[in-house]
């Protein structure tokens, strides 16, 4: 498939996160099996979510493609990044590191001085692209994968 005018935008009304949470259940719940009850949790009604579209060009059709969503952490400046999903069809055309982008330029706005995330070990280096590093070696096992907890200042 081909995209193009690929857009970042905050998900504000009930079908943008709607389409936000259906990007997430194809990603996490049909590609990487991670049940469905542990997909949408008790931290999604107070995150921020963000969506990421593009046109289909055979389609002419805007598609929901990614997302991404931030935690503020209570009586903190830390803000943890969760949940980033691109389609597989869309992967590799730069929409993962615009929904990181946009979302740390939300943190920065809200004053928040850091992210912090607990980063699939095999997507480690996505993160380290994007100006990320590991906090602690330890490896643990989240959803019944192996993560390490990843952070960045924000400058
Ligand atoms: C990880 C993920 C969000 C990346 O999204 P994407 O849109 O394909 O990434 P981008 O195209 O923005 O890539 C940005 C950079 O990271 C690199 N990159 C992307 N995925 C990578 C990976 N799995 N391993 C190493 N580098 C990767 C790209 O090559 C690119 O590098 P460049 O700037 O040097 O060209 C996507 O692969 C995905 O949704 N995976 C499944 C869900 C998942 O594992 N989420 C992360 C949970 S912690």
């Amino acid at each position: 498939m081909a995209f193009t005018q690929p857009l970042v935008s905050q998900a504000v009304d009930a079908q943008d996160i709607q389409s936000c949470y259906d990007v997430r259940i194809r990603v996490f719940v049909h590609e990487q099996k991670i049940p469905l009850e542990l997909e949408i949790d008790e931290y999604d009604p107070v995150c921020l979510h963000w969506l990421a579209t593009a046109v289909e060009v055979s389609q002419q059709s805007r598609q929901a493609l990614g997302t991404v969503r931030l935690y503020p952490v209570p009586n903190s400046s830390i803000g943890k990044l969760g949940r980033l999903a691109v389609d597989l069809s869309a992967r590799g055309l730069g929409l993962g590191r615009k929904l990181v982008e946009a979302l740390e330029q939300d943190a920065k706005a809200k004053s928040m001085t850091s992210i912090e995330a607990h980063a699939q070990v095999a997507k480690r280096l996505f993160y380290e692209k994007l100006g990320y590093h590991v906090m602690d070696e330890t490896v643990f096992i989240e959803d019944g994968v192996e993560h390490v907890k990843m952070g960045k200042l924000l400058g």
